[in-house]
């Protein structure tokens, strides 16, 4: 669907974006994970157009997107960072504008408006201003601007910047039923948990470079993090041998009283693993496994935290 080779764009001194290379399938919930100044926007701006690249070409549909192939951006939807709705608009109005500047009109736009607004849950509210919607119900709005006109391609610039759980929580839900209706998406957060919840596969990037790309597993699996086993319960280090010379990625992390904690990586299956500890006869009172996660993940690559 989109194949971004080379990308790479700088400001003054800045390299914002640095010879990127992706490509997003049919389908697919696509992530960009990276802190402020990564280069997210960046990105997004020069595929739809609103920045021309400094080097490297984008291919959507099989197509090169060049300055003059204009219909090609027609397949693409774009719901920038910022907020771009009328406050003194209502709901229906703000979306019967940018339907036109799709050139979208008569009941064609009226009834793909009523199905975005029920899609995301706002049809009751339609009739308000804008001004008197709370931060996730702008965010709603100007998702489905972006919708209007069906494109094969959502490019989601921070749906979620600065709102609640729950209105979090709704955004999610409403990306997933975008896609689940046929739309493929490029997310872009600096949440984790977002880009663990939703995205089929997702790019790290951080000053302007990918770091890591693929589905979460893969990336756990290529920064290397493991997952850990804690049990508590009355063993020794001894005990555990047996168990560690049979499986190879098997280790002790730490002991400590009636605690043990061993790591494994993602080549062993979990199951397997308990299952063997349960068989030996070891005197488990309580198991509990952490899986690896991406937030341990991201810090290796990027040695920090993602920040607000
Ligand atoms: N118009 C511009 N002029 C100068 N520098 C810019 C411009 N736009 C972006 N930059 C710089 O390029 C880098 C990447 O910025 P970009 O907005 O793409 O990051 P981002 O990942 O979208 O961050 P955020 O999460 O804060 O939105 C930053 O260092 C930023 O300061
Ligand atoms: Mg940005």
């Amino acid at each position: 669907m989109l194949k971004v080779s080379n990308l790479t764009k700088s400001f003054d001194r800045v390299l914002a974006v640095d010879h990127i290379f992706f490509h997003i399938s049919i389908g697919e919930i696509f992530g960009f994970l990276g802190p402020n100044g990564a280069g997210k926007t960046t990105t997004i701006n020069m595929i739809c157009g609103l920045l021309n690249p400094d080097a490297g070409e984008i291919e959507l549909d099989g197509q090169v997107l060049t300055p003059d192939r204009t219909g090609l951006r027609h397949k693409l939807g774009v719901v920038p960072q910022e907020i771009a709705l009328y406050e003194e608009l209502n709901a229906y109005e703000n979306l019967r504008f940018w339907g036109r500047l799709y050139d979208l009109s008569g009941n064609a736009l009226k009834g793909r408006i009523h199905e975005l607004l029920q899609l995301s849950g706002l049809a009751e509210r339609a009739r308000d201003r804008v001004k008197t919607y709370s931060s996730g119900m702008k965010r709603r709005l100007n998702m489905i601007a972006g919708l209007l006109h069906r494109p094969a391609l959502l490019l989601l610039d921070e749906p979620t910047v600065g709102i609640d759980p729950q209105g979090r929580h709704n955004i999610l839900d409403s990306v997933r039923e975008i896609a689940a209706q046929g739309t493929t998406i490029l997310y872009t957060t600096h949440y984790l948990d977002e880009a663990e919840a939703l995205c089929d596969r997702l790019a790290i990037i951080d000053h302007g470079r990918i770091l890591a790309m693929g589905t979460e597993g893969e990336i756990k699996s290529i920064v290397g993090e493991n997952a850990i086993i804690r049990i508590t319960g009355d063993i020794s280090k001894e005990d555990i041998e047996p168990l560690t010379s049979r499986f190879a990625h098997l280790k002790i992390e730490s002991q400590k009283e009636r605690e043990l904690l061993l790591s494994f990586s993602t080549a062993e299956r979990a199951g397997d693993i308990i299952e063997a500890m349960y068989a030996s006869g070891l005197d488990i009172e309580n198991l509990q496994i952490k899986e690896p996660s991406l937030d341990s993940a991201f810090i290796k690559l990027t040695g920090r935290e993602l920040r607000d």
